[in-house]
């Protein structure tokens, strides 16, 4: 059985935190299709900054019945520990530290995949860390700070050493951002060299490649991200190895609930946030459905001019009604 510390999963398909989309209404979606795991999105080290209406929405529990996990990021060890230490007496059951994302705003502070540049200072957030909780830390991060410096399998074994309970690794450095295609080569390199669970990430979209992807690397579990976006069951079908074709009918119900927990969950902003995850729905259903159900896109496009959350509603729901 696949644990993280004390946490049984119940499968070894995880959900990739993503700032701005893996929220709470996100998560439960992802989980009750059949996700093994899911993240939250990432938060600032620094409890000053916690206090804004945005902060305390992304700081909420997830789904019941799954581990609820905090991804932290930042590059100063006293506040990592001490951000850590808040959410672990707040409730959270897994640590997860940040050293793997590349945006500027995280990386000017000297946090994210940044720090894969000074891995010491890796091992002292991470020893900063440990020290202040009593539930697993986790890491993710990506194979290195650039093509010439992949240093993560060393220091993978550097956290396995200093107690890390698994690792999350994206198949890209952080020089190539989003560019080019995930290698997993290296993450592969990472799985043979210790005996943590490792979850390979990036550019996982299908059972197929799930499937390839731990045949190649070993890996204990695959983490995906943006293959979710638009349809939340991915991960799911993943672990049941049953990619279901889906037709409008459906996809447009789970759009409408899920518009309906935005509204709920965010109140106002949740008609905005509500738009980018219709236009995702909508280019797949583009992508998927097949052409006589009619030209997706436009959807999406009008749902975009939408000012009022009713007004969301009663438009998918009209187009619910017409594509059953
Ligand atoms: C919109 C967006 C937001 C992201 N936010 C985070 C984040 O908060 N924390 C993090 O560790 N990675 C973040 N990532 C990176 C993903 O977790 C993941 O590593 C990356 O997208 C590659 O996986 P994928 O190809 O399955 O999307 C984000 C990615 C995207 C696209």
């Amino acid at each position: 059985m696949l644990s993280i510390g004390p946490h049984e999963l119940r499968n070894n398909v995880l959900l990739a935190p993503m700032a701005g989309v893996t929220d709470a209404p996100f998560r439960e979606l992802a989980w009750r299709f059949g996700a093994g795991y899911v993240v939250g999105e990432m938060v600032s080290s620094r409890s000053d900054l916690w206090d804004s209406p945005k902060s305390r929405l992304r700081r909420c529990f997830g789904p019941t019945g799954a581990p609820h996990v905090v991804q932290i990021a930042g590059g100063d060890p006293l506040d990592v520990a001490d951000g850590a230490r808040r959410h672990w007496l707040a409730g959270a059951q897994v640590v997860d530290l940040n050293f793997g994302c590349p945006a500027k705003k995280v990386c000017r502070k000297a946090a994210g995949s940044q720090l894969l540049r000074d891995p010491d200072l890796v091992i002292e957030i991470v020893r900063a860390t440990l020290a202040e909780v009593e539930v697993p830390v986790t890491v993710k991060m990506r194979t290195g700070w650039s093509r010439d410096l992949r240093n993560a399998p060393d220091l993978a074994c550097r956290l396995e050493d200093e107690g890390v309970a698994a690792l999350a690794v994206h198949g890209r450095t952080r020089e190539c951002r989003f560019m080019g295609s995930a290698e997993h080569d290296t993450v592969a390199r990472i799985k043979a060299r210790v005996h943590i669970p490792v979850f390979a990430n990036g550019d996982i979209d299908s059972p197929e490649v799930a499937r390839r992807v731990l045949a190649q690397t070993g890996c204990d579990g695959v983490m995906i991200g943006r293959g979710a976006l638009g349809q939340p069951w991915l991960l799911g079908d993943i672990a049941g190895a049953s990619f279901r074709r889906r037709g409008p009918v459906e996809r447009l119900s789970v759009a409408l609930e899920h518009v309906q927990a935005l509204h709920a969950f965010y109140g106002e902003p949740g008609v905005r946030i509500a738009r980018k995850h219709v236009g995702w729905y909508a280019q797949r259903m583009q992508e998927q459905c097949v052409v006589h159900d009619g030209d997706w896109t436009e959807l999406g496009k009008q749902f975009n001019r939408l000012e009022e959350a009713a007004a969301q509603l009663d438009y998918l729901g009209a187009h619910l009604s017409q594509a059953a």
